[in-house]
């Protein structure tokens, strides 16, 4: 038969600072792909940082963006990161749903906070207490990644290099 392989597009999803383009960045390496960063794809297409565009237009804007970047790229050979809050949306949850494989980066808040806190460029922990702010993005999101994901990673456990190991 003249069929031929699926080309494997990886898909990484998981909380802020599990890792999603630095590990997505050795994948695709590793995979001979390119890697879409869809924040990055955001920035580039509104031509605006993402702390603007949460300030200039607000969170429900940035999501709407979000979606059309994510439906935009979903079909690409490439490896895809989405940002933390991309299972939020209904629509971006089915597109994942039928999208294979979705990665999940698992991470507990106390690991994350760690690695993000006082970071500028990420609006929704700018002020207050990141770890609580983490501790509840886990309540909410962990059932959505949960929902998602074809393969779960306990990224807290695992080296970088491991965790890419893993995925191979
Ligand atoms: C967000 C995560 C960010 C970025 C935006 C919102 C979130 O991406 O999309 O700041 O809701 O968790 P990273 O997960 O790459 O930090």
């Amino acid at each position: 038969s003249t069929e031929q392989a699926l080309p494997l597009r990886p898909i990484l999803v998981g909380l802020m600072g599990s890792g999603k383009s630095s590990i997505g960045k050795r994948l695709a390496a590793k995979l001979d792909l390119p890697l879409i960063d869809l924040d990055e794809y955001i920035v580039e297409k509104a031509d605006r940082s993402i702390p603007e565009i949460f300030e200039q237009d607000g969170e429900l804007a940035f999501r709407k963006m979000e979606t059309e970047a994510l439906c935009e790229v979903i079909s690409k050979p490439a490896v895809i990161a989405t940002g933390g809050g991309a299972v939020l949306s209904e629509t971006n949850r089915r597109i994942l749903q039928e999208h294979s494989p979705v990665i999940w980066l698992k991470a507990s808040p106390e690991f994350l906070a760690r690695r993000i806190e006082g970071d500028s460029n990420r609006p929704l922990i700018a002020e207050g207490d990141t770890l609580k702010k983490l501790q509840e993005q886990v309540e909410v999101r962990y059932p959505l990644y949960e929902a998602c994901a074809d393969f779960v990673l306990p990224r807290g456990d695992m080296k970088k290099k491991q965790v890419l190991q893993a995925i191979l």
